[in-house]
């Protein structure tokens, strides 16, 4: 078993369990970051995450539904890579991430102005200021706000 494993690892091939995730993963990225970037699924709690997959038809304004097995993947996959940490219960106003409390302290100090800002415009454009958020990047050391 140890050395079958080894071989699939020397080979580069995905571990049994691994291949489900990275196909999960897949699915994540197509249906979920054609109108914004795939959201970085620990940094909301179950219970908002099992809300939002509830209601695709009326996502905020617009229709996100897509096919039931996709949906489910997506679902099961977004479970299972929820924040462990503090936050983890919370269901915030809208199910907004950018309405959860560790967004609220971390963006506290940006002043008002700048987020009415064109390039900026909404809270959920993570990219406007985390230019690698679409690789689900978000240390302080990429930061920049845009003018
Ligand atoms: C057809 C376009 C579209 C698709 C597809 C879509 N969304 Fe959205 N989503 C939106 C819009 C529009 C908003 C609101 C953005 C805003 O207020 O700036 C939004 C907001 C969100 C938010 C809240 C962001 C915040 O402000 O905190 C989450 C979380 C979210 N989407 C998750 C998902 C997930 C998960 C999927 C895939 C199952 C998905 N979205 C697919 C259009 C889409
Ligand atoms: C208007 C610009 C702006 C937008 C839009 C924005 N952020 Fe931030 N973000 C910041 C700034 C500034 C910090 C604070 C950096 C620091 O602590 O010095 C920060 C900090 C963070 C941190 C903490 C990083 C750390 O290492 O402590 C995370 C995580 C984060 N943002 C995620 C997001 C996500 C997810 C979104 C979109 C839903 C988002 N941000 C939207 C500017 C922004």
């Amino acid at each position: 078993m140890a050395m079958a494993l080894t071989l699939l690892v020397w080979l580069g091939l995905p571990l049994p369990g691994q291949a489900d995730t990275l196909e999960a993963e897949a699915a994540y990225q197509n249906q979920c970051a054609a109108c914004h970037i795939a959201f970085p699924p620990k940094k909301l709690s179950a219970g908002a995450w099992k809300k939002i997959m509830g209601q695709l038809e009326s996502h905020f304004g617009v229709n996100a539904s897509m096919d039931p097995s996709s949906q489910q993947v997506i679902a099961d996959y977004l479970a299972k890579n929820v924040a462990r940490s503090f936050w983890s219960d919370e269901i915030p106003p809208h199910n907004r991430m950018t309405q959860t409390r560790w967004f609220l302290r971390k963006h506290g100090g940006i002043p008002a102005e700048v987020w009415g800002r064109d390039a900026v415009r909404s809270a959920s454009h993570c990219a406007a200021c985390h230019p690698e958020a679409g690789q689900s990047y978000f240390g302080d050391d990429t930061v920049r706000i845009p003018r």
